[in-house]
């Protein structure tokens, strides 16, 4: 397999389930402390030594590579005040990865989002999906956990979390073989089961690495669960025909499209902040002896 340096990021949904923030700001861009989340997702790409990183935009929505862009008149400001360090992040980002934008012009699912962004890639190129309502705290960061793998194996490979039964019918879900410790092949995907028809209990929390030949199954594919042209379908047809690992990852995984997860995810980062962890310690402690 050719090295991965592509990811696609797709941020075209609509946000529902935070309406009616959602109808301000993004989704993607509610931060996580004074980050959003799609920078911190953008940065686990790039500390995965992605150059090259292609979102897949709704039309509904601003364009979201004017966050990354310089703002002169800001940067003026900034360094008036001797603050141009507050900006310090998106600068890096700007001078390590190009960002550019693919329009999905109906919501058809995650398959079709990443079906969209198929021009961009060279021939043949292989790729990795961050979905950024998984969020990691991970060291090596999570894609590149799944990164290290593809490469000594020479094969594709999807992240994995074990999640409680309840949860099953949340995530595409996983029917594995273990190879060892955390390394598994998958045998059979499913989106989205019932709890009685879930093959296992090893959920997809949004991480791959493919070759381009998933295009060839995203086009085939029919829609599925919900009407939508499903990636995880597309990928349990794939797997028949090309060895596909699973890989337990490393680390924290946080929900950050679901209210308790995303409150867990700034918590989480607020804990392991200098400047923040001791007095948030403190403060939570008081608000959950007074409950
Ligand atoms: C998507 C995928 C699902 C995956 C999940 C991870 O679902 O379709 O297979 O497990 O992301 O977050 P969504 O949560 O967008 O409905």
């Amino acid at each position: 397999m050719q090295n991965v340096t592509t990811a696609i990021i797709p941020i075209a949904g609509l946000g529902t389930r935070f309406l009616p923030a959602t109808k301000a700001i993004p989704k993607e861009f509610f931060p996580i402390l004074d980050k959003p989340a799609l920078q911190l997702v953008i940065e686990e790409a790039i500390s995965s030594e992605i150059k090259r990183i292609l979102l897949v935009i709704s039309p509904l929505k601003g364009d979201p590579t004017l966050y990354f862009n310089p703002d002169s008149e800001l940067e003026k400001q900034l360094t008036l005040k001797n603050q141009l360090h507050l900006l310090s992040s998106v600068h890096a980002i700007r001078s390590s990865a190009k960002i550019e934008t693919v329009v999905q012009t109906k919501p058809a699912g995650l398959g079709h989002a990443i079906l969209t962004a198929a021009p961009l890639l060279k021939k043949e190129e292989p790729f990795a999906v961050l979905l950024p309502d998984d969020l990691y705290l991970a060291d090596p960061p999570c894609l590149r956990q799944l990164l290290d793998l593809s490469a000594k194996r020479k094969l594709p490979a999807i992240a994995l979390l074990e999640v409680p039964p309840q949860e099953v019918s949340k995530y595409g879900i996983a029917q594995v073989n273990q190879l060892n410790k955390r390394t598994y092949r998958i045998e059979r995907l499913v989106e989205k089961p019932k709890i009685s028809e879930a093959p296992s209990h090893f959920a997809l929390p949004g991480r791959y690495v493919v070759t381009h030949e998933i295009f060839r199954f995203l086009r085939k594919v029919r829609p599925g669960r919900g009407g939508e042209i499903q990636f995880t379908d597309a990928l349990n047809e794939y797997a028949k025909e090309v060895p596909l690992l699973g890989y337990l990852i490393h680390g924290r995984r946080f929900d950050v499209g679901d209210i308790c997860g995303y409150i867990e995810a700034n918590v989480a980062y607020a804990l392991i902040r200098p400047e923040t962890g001791e007095q948030l310690r403190h403060n939570l402690r008081a608000l959950l002896a007074d409950e």
